[in-house]
């Protein structure tokens, strides 16, 4: 088994081979912390389960429920909740021959790489997060998170947002400006890995420091199946009143 981090950090833990099982998805996993209860679970005995696969995957997944078409889009996962997962680990079951591959970005070098200027203008901010239009209906409020945090054991600054859906107040207008300066400015080849992904292959990324999203370009009559667990992370956010 090979393993390598892609940043300059220890935000995304790559392991070439070696998980091929659930069962050693799922030990491993102890060793991050507590699991959520998927809100996609798989099935009731194995809550903590979530299964991203594929139409043509299906027949392979089993009884279980699996969730096709998710992630084709920057973001972190759970952003609406006030305490989203510390990390994701990920295995790969299935992958089609060509394409399919996951891109992970790092928004602690995206951080430090921001002039003085920018990065005072920034830390004191908090984004918003409107569930209704969030296409989300779990967590029926908004919610707001400091779109700059320091990280508990990595003391390192980072932003911390969910690309597709960022919203900032900004002296009391929303920051339509900074929202487009942020996206642009994350999303540079220099802040990205992107993984393709063989059978048995693990990533663990950090979900506070990191976005990701998949790649659906690969022709959809291969069978694509991800098995994903969430660490529960702290409570960072607070509930917007209205
Ligand atoms: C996820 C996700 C990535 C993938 O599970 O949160 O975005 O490569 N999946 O399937
Ligand atoms: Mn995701």
């Amino acid at each position: 088994m090979e393993f390598f981090t892609p940043f300059e950090n220890p935000s995304v833990m790559i392991f070439r081979d070696g998980f091929d099982t659930q069962e050693k998805l799922f030990s491993f996993s102890k060793f991050f912390g507590e699991f959520y209860h998927d809100y996609n679970k798989y099935s009731e005995d194995k809550p903590w389960l979530f299964c991203l696969a594929n139409e043509a995957a299906k027949k392979f997944v089993g009884d279980g429920k699996s969730n096709d078409n998710i992630g084709g889009y920057w973001h972190t996962d759970y952003g609406f909740l006030l305490a989203p997962p510390k990390y994701t680990i990920i295995r790969c079951v299935m992958i089609p021959p060509t394409g399919g591959e996951t891109s992970l970005l790092d928004l602690i070098s995206a951080y430090e790489d921001l002039s003085d200027e920018m990065k005072n203008l920034l830390d004191p901010l908090w984004t918003i997060r409107d569930w209704k239009n969030d296409g989300r209906n779990i967590v029926r409020k908004d919610i707001s998170h400091p779109l700059v945090m320091t990280h508990p054991t990595l003391n390192k600054k980072h932003l911390y947002f969910s690309y597709r859906h960022l919203k900032i107040n900004f002296q009391d207008k929303i920051g339509n400006e900074l929202v487009e300066f942020l996206k642009n400015h994350v999303t540079q080849e220099k802040y990205i890995y992107t993984h393709k992904w063989k059978p048995n292959d693990l990533i663990v990324w950090d979900n506070r420091c990191t976005m990701h999203k998949v790649h659906f370009d690969f022709d959809p009559s291969y069978p694509r199946w991800m098995e994903r667990i969430a660490i529960v992370g702290n409570e960072t956010g607070k509930y917007l009143d209205n």
